[in-house]
């Protein structure tokens, strides 16, 4: 083998155990720098004669050549392998199970809610939404409960500017809805003719002052109204007879009132339930408030309480979805936890 071909050889092993472009870079400049060692031979022809400069000038040329192939071939070979190890990395896995994007649910007092707008619904009443920022009229006074009311100081709330208050109860729109009605029918009210019956439910937002492990500074209730010319507390029995068993999907259940106080009904009661198998067997729970609605409340709707009747109820949505669900403990509701909250989805 003669000089050359050992010089092209020792640059094909030299270019070989080049694991990186910049080792092959550097390997170069060992053959084709400027003092590379294929430089070097072509400067060491200045002394040749012109025949032998061509002859031996052919050789290296010849030998020049191939070690810039090698160079290519190793250059496009460490050019490859790089692709090829980004292909690897950036690998699709197509048989990895989809990302899912997490899907949310109903909070359980939103499901209630619903609920008890669906049943009462189907039984005809209307549903109402009213303003949680309540004057004193219509959260106090309108209902019979004037500012030196005893029954004012269960109801400590959450004043905001303007003499305005954070209603404690869903009661203030039995007064709005009722007026807004009698407006409609104020011609045929003028008239002397009988104006349709009001049946309403008004669930929402309410707030007091109160807070433990049954009670939150906002909660939720749910007010009834069913006033007209002869609406009476039979009704309102059957009414919450149907109501309790929809709701709880339960024949099994019984229904009490109890007598109670509340300014803005005469007679009041206290309803209770009780369910004759489950957890909760034999126990009556106090489920709502209600009443025939008070004389002085019917003369603020703008009717005749001489004409006029009917029965009005408060429930508390919060207390209907721990029974439920079986919670007991009311803050878990409003916690924003979803380690509780998923469990309803
Ligand atoms: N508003 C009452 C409360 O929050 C509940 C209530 C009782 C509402 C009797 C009524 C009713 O409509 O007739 O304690």
């Amino acid at each position: 083998m003669n000089e050359l071909d050992q010089l092209v050889q020792a640059a094909q092993a030299d270019f070989e155990q080049a694991a990186a472009p910049a080792d092959l870079e550097n390997a170069k400049a060992r053959y084709l720098g400027k003092s590379g060692r294929v430089t070097e031979l072509l400067k060491g022809m200045a002394a040749l004669s012109p025949e032998e400069k061509k002859a031996r000038g052919a050789a290296i040329n010849e030998a020049k050549q191939r070690v810039e192939a090698a160079l290519n071939a190793r250059r496009q070979a460490l050019a490859d392998a790089e692709l090829q190890a980004q292909l690897k990395a950036e690998a699709l896995d197509v048989t990895l199970p989809g990302r899912r994007r997490g899907t949310g649910g109903l909070h359980p007092v939103s499901r209630t809610m619903e609920r008890i707008e669906a049943i009462f619904g189907s039984m005809g009443f209307d549903v109402a939404d009213g303003p949680e920022i309540e004057t004193d009229w219509f959260n106090f006074t309108a209902l019979n409960t004037p500012a030196d009311h005893p029954a004012r100081s269960m109801h400590d709330t959450f004043y905001v500017e303007g003499g305005h208050l954070l209603r404690t109860h869903t009661s203030p729109m039995q007064v709005r809805y009722a007026v807004q009605h009698v407006k409609q029918h104020r011609a045929a009210l003028e008239m002397g003719e009988a104006i349709p019956e009001i049946r309403v439910i008004a669930p929402g937002r309410t707030y007091r002052v109160d807070s433990d492990a049954t009670h939150s500074p906002m909660f939720h209730q749910c007010e009834g109204l069913w006033i007209g010319e002869n609406v009476s507390f039979k009704d309102l029995k059957s009414v919450f007879a149907d109501f309790f068993r929809n709701f709880f999907e339960s024949d099994d259940l019984q229904i009490r009132f109890r007598p109670s106080f509340f300014p803005f009904t005469e007679p009041s009661a206290e309803v209770d339930i009780a369910f004759s198998s489950g957890p909760l067997k034999g126990r009556w729970l106090e489920v709502a408030g209600s009443g025939q609605v008070h004389p002085n409340v019917v003369r603020n709707f703008g009717l005749d309480p001489e004409r006029y009747i009917g029965f009005a109820f408060g429930m508390g949505p919060d207390r209907l979805t721990m029974l439920r669900y079986g919670v007991n403990d009311l803050r878990l509701f409003f916690d924003g936890d979803l380690r509780f909250l998923s469990q309803f989805k």
